[in-house]
């Protein structure tokens, strides 16, 4: 039995032919229990929250396949304590993401969102919409992995200064992108556009916060296409109000749906939902890898993309 809880094409699942493919609302955690009742393998994206509780629920699962690459939605700690396999499809979407975000910041530094609204309000505002050029700005790159080293290769043409704040990567591989590693305050001081790219974890949440956003230039462009809440929306709300900065691309939220949430609002926001990965060919890719992932598992197979190694098989 395998439980699709999340939408992912109808093209990527025909490997699944023999097994008994179900699908429920993920976002509903008691619809979700309930189908995992008998369930060996469940595929899902971001929507669906795996906690505890509903691997309790689910005593014969041996996979959850995340179509996509933030795990932040699973409790992957509880699942390799239930003997269940978390595999995701880490390259899957790296390119979609990295497209829009360069996309975007150039979107957001020449306000194309606010002056195509006031033309469809009948307001002809050349001189209003002045922007700010990409090219031979700073821009810095909170993040250096799979996308943050992508949008750094993007961004070559445009003869950014490239400034990057990761702990995790060296000197070498920062300078291979045309990077200079900073600390965060540095990078956060001189930048005109800041981009992150960092999975949120217990230690990225708040990263950027109302100490950090202080430091930044008047005219800072922040762009946020990782995950809500590794820059703390309420200092962000603030900072856009008293337009300590200069605005924002959010396309994701603490949480989602975030129907109502006052950063939405905001004349210099541009605010989308969560499509980093919204392309077809991510989507593709990300729905197969998942589905490979399943039918291994499903075998008794190793997985490859699997993250834990968990403690038992039931
Ligand atoms: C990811 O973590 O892979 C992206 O944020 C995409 O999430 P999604 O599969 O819910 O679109």
């Amino acid at each position: 039995v395998v439980v699709v809880a999340d939408p992912l094409p109808e093209t990527v699942l025909g490997p699944l032919l023999g097994h008994d493919v179900r699908f429920c609302d993920g976002s509903d955690p008691s619809a979700l229990k309930e189908a995992l009742g008998d369930a060996h393998a469940l595929l899902v994206r971001s929507s669906t929250q795996v906690d505890r509780s509903v691997l309790a629920e689910a005593p014969y699962l041996r996979i959850i396949a995340r179509a996509g690459v933030g795990l932040d939605n699973i409790d992957v700690e509880a699942a390799t304590q239930a003997g269940v396999l978390v595999a995701n499809a880490p390259r899957s979407n790296v390119l979609s993401v990295a497209e829009m975000t360069v996309g975007s910041m150039i979107t957001g530094l020449r306000n194309l969102l606010p002056a195509n609204a006031a033309l469809r309000s009948g307001r002809w505002d050349r001189g209003r919409y002045q922007g700010r050029e990409l090219s031979r700005s700073t821009v810095g790159l909170v993040g250096l992995g799979h996308v943050g080293t992508l949008v750094a290769q993007l961004l070559r043409p445009f003869a950014v200064r490239l400034l990057v704040h990761d702990p995790f990567v060296s000197v070498h591989h920062a300078a291979s992108v045309g990077a200079q590693l900073v600390d965060l305050d540095e990078l956060l001081a001189q930048s005109d556009v800041v981009s992150v790219h960092v999975p949120r974890t217990p230690q990225t949440k708040g990263l950027i916060g109302e100490r950090e956003l202080r430091l930044a230039k008047p005219s800072l462009l922040l762009v946020n296409t990782a995950r809500g809440g590794i820059v703390d929306e309420g200092a962000l709300n603030a900072a856009l109000k008293e337009k300590s900065i200069g605005g924002a691309v959010i396309d994701v939220f603490e949480i989602e749906p975030a129907i109502g949430n006052p950063l939405i609002d905001h004349a210099s926001v541009l605010a989308t939902p969560h499509l980093g990965a919204g392309t077809r060919e991510a989507q593709e890719r990300a729905g197969r890898e998942a589905v490979t992932a399943v039918l291994q598992a499903l075998a008794g197979h190793p997985v490859p993309t699997a993250v834990n190694p968990p403690a038992s098989h039931p």
